[in-house]
């Protein structure tokens, strides 16, 4: 396949990842698949790199799924790498230290919708659709979702949603909390989605990065564990220089200019 169904650009420290198979409504075959790993791993490893948008190309689609003709001739054996490549990107994304924005334009389902809630952040057009529907080809979720989808709405809707297959509109998906914001438009949705990366992009990246583990591990540590987590990365904070440009630019009523070290 080519890098092309796969978009990557950089501008003003925000790296925009475009799923660019909208003919297939995006759907994540494995190239497509490593391919977005690799662009996520040059996200982190880039310093002009401080926020990633996720998005679909066109207006109907974030991603409808794994690609299911893939599917056809699999078995147990030969089907394991396709869904631990899928998780690994997930985990990837989640762990990586710079906060990554969905921007959900349509269809997020299956795969589409656990790479979404792999993100940091999900934006949603009024069009977006969200769901589990892998039930129906008779399968399960395979990129995470039985992990990740509970812990965002809660077990009961996971369950409802990922036994029925059902797809669920872009105002419900906000009012379980599987999305923060829902805009009218695809167009609407791009804008605020840029606008949030340009405003994340200036915050202190150490601090921005410490702030996302620490968050991250409120899904895995105990309470008690998370709390000493968290002593130890603010103490860290204040080893940075970020830490004088902020509190020196609060005393004297500036603006910050942080050099995320
Ligand atoms: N894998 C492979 N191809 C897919 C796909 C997927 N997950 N989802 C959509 N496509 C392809 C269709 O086969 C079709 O290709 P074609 O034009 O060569 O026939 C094209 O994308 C457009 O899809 P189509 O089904 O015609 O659009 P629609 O608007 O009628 O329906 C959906 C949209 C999303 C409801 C429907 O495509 C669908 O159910 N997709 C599968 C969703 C799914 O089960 N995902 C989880 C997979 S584990």
């Amino acid at each position: 396949m080519s890098k092309q169904d796969v978009l990557y650009e950089v501008a003003d420290g925000v790296a925009t990842i475009m799923i660019n198979r909208p003919d297939k409504l995006n759907a994540l075959n494995v190239a497509v698949v490593k391919t977005l790993r690799e662009f996520f791993k040059n996200a982190e490893d880039d310093p002009a790199v401080r926020v990633v948008v996720l998005t679909g190309a066109g207006e109907k689609a974030f991603a409808a799924g794994a690609d299911i003709t893939e599917f056809k001739d699999k078995d147990s054996k030969t089907v394991r790498p396709l869904a631990e490549n899928g998780q690994d990107l997930c985990t990837f994304m989640e762990s990586m230290s710079k906060p990554v924005i969905a921007a959900v334009n349509g269809f997020a389902l299956g795969g589409g919708c656990e790479i979404c809630m792999a993100c940091d952040i999900r934006y949603a057009s009024a069009n977006a659709l969200f769901g589990q529907p892998e039930i129906n080809l008779g399968i399960i979720p395979g990129f995470g979702g039985t992990a990740r989808l509970p812990r965002l709405v809660g077990l009961g809707m996971a369950k409802e949603l990922t036994y029925s297959g059902n797809h669920i509109k872009a105002d419900e998906a906000l009012r379980i909390g599987l999305v923060n914001k829902v805009f009218e438009s695809v167009e609407d949705l791009r804008a605020a989605a840029m606008k949030l990366a340009g405003k994340l992009a200036l915050k202190p990246g150490v601090a921005v990065k410490l702030a996302k583990q620490s968050l991250n591990k409120a899904w895995t540590m105990s309470v008690g564990d998370n709390l000493k987590f968290e002593v130890d990365a603010f103490c860290e904070t204040f080893d940075t220089e970020d830490k004088d440009i902020g509190v020196d630019a609060f005393i004297s009523k500036g603006k910050p200019e942080f050099k995320h070290e």
